[in-house]
């Protein structure tokens, strides 16, 4: 009897179990190069998948890699907003994702039909829109941006253009205080940046007055204002390797310090805490869903698959592509 695919991800993700005696690595390995599939993580993801990943990196590095990519397949070892921003950018390969809940609280943050009022409150603005957006918000927006990206791709605007930020407000706050340009910035937040507590943070560096504190522009602004050094997850873990200090306290997702760790294995790196002690809130519960066994079964039966509507597409890869290309320009 046929299966149907689709009976196998009620849930979201194929829930069937794997033998003990499947070794994992391997066999991921061996169907990557049967299927011609390349593996993307970002790098809040766990270890184990990061170091079985073909590319391991920030949302700017990645969307980039989905853009040039040779393989047929792309499994996405993130959210969701990444994985559709590849097959946004590579629409004739096949884009999985091992769970269809990984979704993002910060893109959740920003309706749609919501933005679409918001636009026409402020006619006559440029739209910049942060990567972790859905389609349908990339479709609106002009250009896009990461948090590698933000600073440069709002100082490539004229300065007589009016601009709309989406839809992270302190990201958008903090670009505001570098470019000195006025924004109409969206009111959104991730609940992972937004759960770190200054007051913790502060007890630690008082017990580690030799630590610096870096921290993800997502963050509110006292963890910012405090912070030795600011930056997308690839220009800190960058920080950590050209910088001579042996300490940080890092506010941003725990995923990151693996890749700390690995590239400086001398350093010592503590991760932020957040305000409720009892919760592993530095940790995102939605990068997190996606395990080895889900990726193991995502490749063997190719599904979830990433759809993303033609007229929806084919508006969303204009601002997508835009932010590509500036970002080539600058050599970011
Ligand atoms: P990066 O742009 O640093 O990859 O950040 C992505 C993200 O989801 C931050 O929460
Ligand atoms: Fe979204 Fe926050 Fe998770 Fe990043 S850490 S994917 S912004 S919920």
């Amino acid at each position: 009897m046929a299966v149907d695919k689709s009976d196998l991800i009620m849930k979201g993700y194929v829930d069937i179990a794997v033998e003990d005696s499947v070794n994992m690595v391997e066999e991921i390995g061996r169907m990557r190069r049967e299927k011609n599939a390349i593996i993307l993580a970002h790098f809040y993801q766990i270890g184990e998948i990061q170091d079985i990943a073909d590319f391991v990196g920030d949302s700017l590095q990645l969307s980039q890699q989905a853009a040039k990519t040779k393989a047929e397949i792309i499994l996405f070892a993130g959210v969701y907003f990444m994985a559709e921003t590849a097959k946004i950018l590579s629409p004739e390969k096949k884009v999985l994702i091992p769970d269809l809940n990984a979704g993002c609280s910060l893109s959740e943050s920003c309706d749609p039909e919501e933005f679409r009022k918001f636009i026409g409150l402020n006619p006559g603005h440029i739209v910049v829109s942060y990567v972790n957006t859905s389609a349908e918000i990339k479709a609106l927006s002009d250009i896009i941006c990461t948090s590698s990206n933000a600073v440069q791709i709002i100082n490539s605007i004229p300065e007589k253009e009016k601009i709309i930020f989406a839809p992270d407000k302190n990201l958008g706050n903090y670009i505001k205080s570098i470019t000195g340009r006025e924004m109409r910035i969206w009111q959104g937040a991730c609940h992972v940046h937004e759960e770190f507590s200054l007051e913790k943070i502060l007890e630690i560096k008082n017990k580690n007055m030799d630590a610096k504190i870096i921290a993800h522009p997502e963050c509110e602004q006292p963890i910012l204002l405090v912070a030795d050094y600011i930056g997308s997850t690839n220009a800190l873990l960058k920080y950590t390797k050209s910088d001579e200090n042996k300490k940080y306290i890092v506010a941003t997702e725990s995923g990151i310090i693996h890749q700390m760790k690995k590239v400086n294995p001398e350093k010592l790196f503590i991760p932020a805490p957040p305000e409720n002690a009892t919760c592993a809130c530095n940790d995102c519960n939605f990068m997190k869903l996606i395990t080895m066994k889900k990726i193991y079964n995502t490749l063997r039966f190719e599904i979830p698959e990433v759809i993303v509507e033609k007229e929806i597409r084919n508006k969303a890869v204009k601002s997508i592509r835009r932010m590509l290309e500036i970002s080539d320009r600058l050599g970011l």
